[in-house]
């Protein structure tokens, strides 16, 4: 499902055997200054450090088409790591038991996901206390008191909507701005 590009961070990443666990997925990223520019921008990018203009206006895009029911991809966008999971229905009936007004970041399910792809999250991989990047994509890993992801850095919680639950965090992870066409994720 992947493809592999000359973008140096998505090589970092990618898996070179596809599919390596069950319920996690390296792969590689596309990453351009928009679709159009896809072409002519990724031999510049290989072979000059971009500028900020550039990397503010980068996009990485990914084809989820093969991602099932409880398996995650770890990606990079904007040289910063990105989560991208297909919740399980436990893992979605958890998060909207919670009241979201008791959170200290209050946001529901739906607020963190799209309309028609409520099973698809997609979240930045930093910690939003320090900066680190939580454990929880990848199998094996702990996902903290409430099954989503875990900081081990001071001890931050997130659950299956990757919201703060316990810990110094300050507030959710972030979901950055994407669009879902079919099966093309496009963040940016
Ligand atoms: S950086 Fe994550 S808990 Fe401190």
């Amino acid at each position: 499902m992947a493809t592999s590009t000359g973008n140096p961070d998505a090589n970092q990443i990618a898996g070179d055997d596809g599919v390596r666990r069950r319920d996690f997925i390296e792969i590689a990223a596309v990453s351009a200054a928009g679709v159009g520019g896809l072409v002519v921008v990724m031999p510049l990018i290989s072979q000059m450090s971009p500028s900020a203009d550039v990397l503010a206006e980068s996009t990485t895009e990914l084809d989820i088409g093969a991602l099932e029911t409880g398996q995650a991809v770890k990606a990079v966008f904007r040289k910063q790591p990105v989560f991208v999971r297909r919740l399980t229905a436990a893992e979605m009936e958890a998060a909207e038991a919670v009241d979201a007004d008791s959170l200290r970041d209050p946001q529901t399910l739906a607020d963190r996901t799209q309309v028609g792809h409520e099973d698809v999250l997609v979240v930045m991989g930093v910690c939003t206390h320090l900066g680190c990047v939580p454990l929880g994509a990848a199998e094996g890993e702990n996902k903290g008191e409430f099954g989503g992801y875990f900081c081990p850095c001071h001890g931050s919680h997130y659950d299956t909507a990757a919201r703060i639950r316990k810990g110094p965090a300050p507030s959710n992870l972030l979901v950055p701005e994407y669009t879902i066409t079919d099966t093309l994720l496009v963040i940016g």
